[in-house]
């Protein structure tokens, strides 16, 4: 068997195209386009790479896009100064801080300071308990690009057995969220991919996000499996995932590829959710800088 390609790529454009003539129409509705205010602090390329990619999609689209780059040594004060700013300005809709971030500065902080309404990325505490209780959150971006994509290749999730690998904030637990809304049975396995050799063999959906790169190989994975690669590691130079791409291939119903699987969804449905915060906040009946 080889696999189909789950394709990011031209699903992420695909959503794009969707966003912009909506994206028109609403700014000629409300006289103004949404907003999306990034924050990166320090030079890290990667970090710089994954911004240019959202800066670029969001000028597709018409969504406007301000970054505000900040150096490494950037206080925790300062900036919860900017999000209080940025909280309060009309024309950002959505905020974004770019993760990782510097060790001096206590993440968990900065998330809770971001109003909930403009919080895109879906990590704010009041979000997360949005998501549990499946009441309309922001939905994390590459979990929601993730179940996007399944979804549009039409991939059978109810019921299925979907087997987690890694239990991170950003993706391994919101996603198992949004695949038990689907009514799929979810398994979360252990760090040590040998303990969790059993648990691998028996999933329907294997969702990887490890951060080890090709560790993931095509005999560790039941046959007919559909296979999604969140993980990108840098080698030589070179993006790889955390599934090794040839043997898996062999032997998985479908697979994403890295790069063009998760990354470019992940991206789209940034924009999306800028969108979607711009319309709720024009009839906006909660306080914007609620913090919780
Ligand atoms: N760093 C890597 N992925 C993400 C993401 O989805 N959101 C933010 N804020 N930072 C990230």
């Amino acid at each position: 068997m080889s696999a189909v390609i789950l394709d990011g790529k031209a699903v992420a454009q695909a959503i794009l195209q969707e966003l912009q003539p909506e994206v028109a129409l609403l700014r000629q509705e409300f006289g103004m386009a949404p907003g999306l205010a990034m924050i990166s602090l320090g030079d890290d390329p990667s970090t710089h790479l994954y911004l240019r990619n959202k800066k670029r999609a969001c000028k597709q689209v018409g969504v406007e896009c301000f970054h505000h780059r900040l150096t490494a040594e950037t206080t925790q004060e300062q900036l919860l100064a900017l999000i209080a700013h940025l909280n309060k300005d009309p024309s950002v809709h959505g905020i974004l801080v770019q993760l990782p971030l510097p060790p001096h500065i206590q993440q968990e902080e900065v998330v809770r300071n971001i109003a909930p309404a403009k919080d895109v990325d879906g990590f704010h505490p009041l979000n997360i308990g949005r998501l549990v209780t499946n009441t309309a959150p922001p939905l994390s971006c590459s979990p929601a690009g993730i179940l996007e994509l399944l979804l549009r290749y039409r991939i059978p999730l109810e019921g299925k057995r979907a087997v987690i690998l890694g239990r991170t904030e950003l993706v391994g637990k919101p996603v198992a969220m949004l695949l038990l809304h689907q009514n799929a049975t979810i398994t979360f396995c252990p760090d040590d991919l040998s303990m969790a050799r059993p648990e691998i063999q028996q999933g329907d959906l294997l969702i990887v996000d490890i951060h080890k790169p090709r560790a993931i190989t095509g005999d560790m994975i039941r046959e007919g499996a559909v296979v999604v690669d969140a993980g990108s590691n840098y080698i030589d130079g070179q993006v790889v995932g955390d599934v090794d791409f040839v043997s898996v291939q062999e032997k998985a119903a479908a697979i994403t590829p890295v790069p063009g699987g998760v990354g470019p969804m992940t991206v789209a449905m940034l924009v999306k959710n800028t969108v979607i915060a711009f319309k709720r906040q024009q009839t906006a009946t909660e306080p914007l800088s609620h913090r919780y």
